[in-house]
Parts: structure tokens; sequence; C-alpha cells
């Protein structure tokens, strides 16, 4: 039988997993989702067979397994079945965690036994399949409240503010370790920390659709405009910062995706160049457009590109918000020569647009 091999996307039914499935195929991958849809539906599953296969004229084929990445057989069995289809799973990128800052607050055994506990089974899976490279899903969060910005690579890791926090910080550690500890077979490791996401696929057919009131900015705003729910309150005007408001690094989701591809073509490079007693290689990329944008600027940004008003208030800061953070980006230009090329006002609208399209 002729050997294919493909991509393996844990939370690929998940926002940012499902834009870089897509990626993925339009880059000429083969894909494999697997979820345990605790925070995502079947539908963004639909939504990635959809996007790759409009216009096409053969079908592609997204194998999905619901399984739960802290199932050892589970995740075993999907390795030997997609063998026994011909198809060898030969890059992991792991998307699969929990990632509500408050929920992890009050539940930290539940964020440390599913995003750590995940991560190490995936990582002894990946050991007995040989398989050699893994993109991990990293974020800004492990660098707290930066002393500097722009935040570069080499910045330190401070205290978290969260238990979500604490589990990135640790599941990078465990990656590093298990790298230095393995080198038969090698495991080449990108850990990509995301700075704040936002946006969907211009097509509206997949998108961010949190699960009740949603915290994070663009999604409440875009259910403020809306008039779906009361006013944004923009949390904390007093802050040293130009207008008062805090500042973060908000890049489009299809910028996002497409890094990931750049990433797994990246460790596929190491794997190929190196031969094979040469050591494991680990490395971190900050993702991020490279500058700060306040949440009044966010709101300003949203009216101009939609001609929509957003209702909002001023109101108390939020506990635990960093004041500001924007990356330095220029170690994932340099070495995956990827940097984010879609403005913000365009991330807005397609999330908009993404907005109308799921009320
Ligand atoms: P998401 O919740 O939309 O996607 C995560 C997916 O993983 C969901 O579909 C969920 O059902 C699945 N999942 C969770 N635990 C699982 C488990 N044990 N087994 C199998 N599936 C499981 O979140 P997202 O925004 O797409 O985030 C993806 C990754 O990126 C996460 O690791 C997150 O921590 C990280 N990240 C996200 C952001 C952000 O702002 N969205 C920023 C930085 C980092
Ligand atoms: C952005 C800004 C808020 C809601 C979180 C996680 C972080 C990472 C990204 C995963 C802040 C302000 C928000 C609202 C507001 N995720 N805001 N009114 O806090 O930068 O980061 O997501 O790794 O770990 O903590 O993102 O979207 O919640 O907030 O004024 O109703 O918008 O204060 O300044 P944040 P966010």
């Amino acid at each position: 039988m002729d050997i294919k091999s493909s991509i393996l996307v844990t939370g690929g039914a998940g926002y940012i997993g499902s834009h870089t499935a897509v990626a993925l195929v339009e880059a000429g991958f083969r894909v494999v989702l697997l979820d345990n849809l605790c925070n995502s539906e079947l539908s963004a599953v639909e939504g990635v067979r959809s996007l790759v296969n409009a216009g096409r004229g053969a079908s592609v084929e997204v194998p999905f397994y619901e399984v739960d990445c802290r199932d050892r057989e589970g995740v075993s069995e999907v390795f030997r079945s997609e063998l026994k289809k011909g198809t060898r799973i030969t890059g992991v990128i792991h998307f699969a965690a929990l990632k509500a800052v408050g929920e992890s607050v009050e539940k930290p055994d539940l964020y440390y036994d599913n995003n750590i506990g995940g991560t190490k089974v995936l990582l002894d899976v990946m050991k007995e399949f040989e398989v050699e490279s893994l993109v991990f899903s990293s974020s800004c969060t492990v660098y707290g409240e930066p002393k500097i910005v722009p935040v570069d690579e080499n910045s330190p890791f401070l205290p978290s503010e969260s238990p979500y926090g604490f589990t990135k910080q640790e599941c990078e550690k465990l990656i590093e370790e298990h790298s230095k500890t393995n080198d038969i077979p090698k495991l080449n490791s990108a850990l990509l920390r995301y700075f704040n996401p936002i946006g969907a696929h211009p097509s509206s057919l997949i998108g961010e659709s949190p699960k009740g009131i949603p915290n994070n900015l663009v999604p409440y705003l875009c259910l403020s405009a809306a008039g779906t729910i009361s006013p944004l309150t923009v949390f904390g005007t007093d802050y040293p910062t130009p207008d008062g408001s805090c500042v973060r690094d908000y890049l489009h989701v299809m910028d996002l995706a497409e890094a990931h591809v750049a990433a797994i073509q990246y460790l596929i490079a190491k794997s190929l160049s190196s031969d094979l007693t040469g050591s494991s290689h680990t490395r971190a990329f900050n993702l991020g457009t490279g500058s700060g944008v306040s949440v009044l600027e966010v709101i300003a940004a949203f009216e101009k590109a939609t001609g929509i008003p957003v209702p909002h208030v001023l109101g108390k800061r939020r506990e635990g918000d960093v004041v500001s953070i924007w990356a330095e980006a220029s170690r994932a230009k340099s070495e995956l020569q990827w940097h984010a090329t879609r403005s913000l006002e365009e991330a807005l609208k397609d999330a908009w647009n993404w907005q109308k399209k799921s009320k």
C-alpha cells in the first residue's frame, strides 16, 4: 500500500484549529482532526470540509475522531486507524486545551488534568508512533505582566496570573524536557505563543463560537453591536497608556492559521536536514502583529470597518488584566518566513460577518 502522511490536529473542531486545518489543506497537507467537542460543535468540522472541498473536482477527505486527549488508548487508536487506511501521522499540532481564564481559577485541577495531562499522553503516543514534529499552542500569557514591551521570546516566564497560564508554562517545560531526553525518536517542536487572535474565515463558514457570555473583547463587542447583549464595558480607562485603556496585539486568525503551516514546514525541514543521531530541537515563537492597540482603538476600528456603532460604557479595571503587551515578532519573520498581513479592520469586519451569520 502506498503510505501517505498526514498532520494530526488536536482541538481541530475549535476556533484556531478549524482555521488551521483549512490552511493546511490549502498548503497541500492531509489533515486528521481530533476533538472531544467539550468546547466546540461538529458543525465546525462540517465547515472545514465544505471549505476544503469548495471549487474542487475531487473530494478531500478530512477524517474526524471524537476522542479525549487524555485517553491514551483512544489517541493511539487514531494513529492505528489511520495506518490501517494507509496514512501515517508524521506531525501533530496540539490545540486541544481548556482556555477560560476565569474558569481555571475556579477549577484549577480540571485545567491541570486536561491541559497538562492531555499533553503528556500525546507526547507518549507520539513517541510510540515515532512522530518527530510537534507544534504546540502556547500563549503570551506565559510572560505575565512584562517589564518591557514589546516582549521577545527571551523574556522570562513570570508567575502566572491564572491556573490556565500555569498550564501553558508547564506544557512548554514538559515538551522541552521530553525533547532533551528523547533523541531516538527525535522530537522537534515549535512553541507558538499567540497574542490575541480575533476574526473569522472570510467565508463566515467557520469562526469563534464561545459558549455563554463571552469574556474576550471581540466576541463580546460583536454581540454588543448586534444588540443581543448589554453594552460592552471598557475595563479600565485610567491605565498608564495613551488613552487609559489596556493595550494588546490583535491578530487575524487567518494569519495565525498560516503561521501554523509555516511552523510545521519548518519542523519537517529540521527533521529532514538532521540525520538519525541529530538531537531534538525546540524553538519558541511569538505570533502577533508587533503592534499594540488599545480597547478604545478596537472599538473605533470596528465602527470604521463596519459602520455599526458599538454600545459601550467606561468601567472599572478587570482584576488580573495585564496593562500593555504586544509582540516582538521578528523571530517568526526571519525563521518561519511568516508575518501577519491582515489589518485590524479586516479582522473586525470578518468577526462581524461571522457574528451576523451565526446568530
Ligand atoms: P477552542 O476552545 O475553540 O478550541 C480548543 C478545542 O480543544 C475545542 O474544540 C475543545 O473541544 C477541544 N478540547 C479541549 N480539551 C480537549 C481534550 N482533552 N481532548 C480533546 N479535545 C479537547 O480554543 P481556541 O481559541 O481555538 O484555542 C486553541 C488553543 O490555542 C488552546 O490551546 C488555547 O489555550 C490556545 N490559545 C488560544 C488563544 C485565544 O485567545 N483563542 C490565545 C492563546 C492561546
Ligand atoms: C482584551 C482586552 C480587557 C472584555 C486573554 C487571556 C490570554 C489569551 C488571550 C489564551 C483587555 C478588555 C475585554 C470586555 C474589555 N488567551 N476587555 N471589555 O485578557 O488580553 O487575554 O485572551 O491564551 O491568556 O487572558 O484578552 O479579549 O479578554 O481582553 O474592556 O468585555 O479587552 O480588559 O484589556 P486578554 P481579552
